[in-house]
C-alpha cells in the first residue's frame, strides 16, 4: 500500500468522513480505501481519470481475504485533473454511504461488517488538503 495513511482516526458507525484534496494535474487515478488494517479494505473509492480501461468513472470495491470482490460503479464523476475535490463518506452498520461534490451518491455494502475502521489511505494521483471525522 503507498500513498498517504492517516494514523490515529478511526471511522465509526454512525460517524462521517470528509476529505477534501487535489487531484494532479496529470492524475490518471486516486483511490480513498479504508479497512481494519493495511490487509484488508472494506471499501476502496477509486476515482479514474484514465485507467485499468475505464474513463471518468469511480469504482468502489473490497479486498478481502487477498482478492478484489465485486465492483459497484454508480455516482456522477465530479472530478477534474487539477481541482479540489470532496468526498463524503458516512458509515452504519450495513453500508458506507459515500456522496460526491455533485450530490450523487453510492450506497456500498459494509461487506466486512465491523462498526468501526482505523486504516485509512489515499492512494495515486492526489494530494490531500483536509480530512475530518465527525
Ligand atoms: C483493479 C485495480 C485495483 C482496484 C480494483 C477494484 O483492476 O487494479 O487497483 O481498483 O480493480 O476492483
Amino acid at each position: 500500500m503507498k500513498g498517504m495513511i492517516i494514523k490515529h482516526m478511526s471511522l465509526k458507525v454512525g460517524q462521517t468522513l470528509t476529505i477534501v484534496g487535489v487531484a494532479k494535474p496529470d492524475a490518471t487515478e486516486f483511490a480513498l480505501n479504508i479497512g481494519p488494517d493495511e490487509q484488508e479494505i472494506a471499501i476502496h473509492i477509486n476515482a479514474r481519470f484514465s485507467a485499468h480501461g475505464d474513463e471518468n468513472t469511480v469504482v468502489c470495491n473490497s479486498y478481502q481475504g487477498g482478492n478484489w470482490c465485486e465492483e459497484y460503479r454508480e455516482g456522477g464523476f465530479p472530478f477534474q485533473q487539477g481541482e479540489e475535490f470532496k468526498i463524503i463518506v458516512e458509515l452504519s452498520p450495513s453500508e458506507f454511504l459515500v456522496t460526491l461534490s455533485d450530490g450523487s451518491n453510492i450506497h456500498f455494502p459494509n461487506r466486512i461488517g465491523s462498526e468501526k475502521y482505523s486504516f485509512i489511505n489515499v492512494d495515486g494521483d492526489a494530494r490531500i488538503t483536509s480530512i475530518s471525522i465527525k
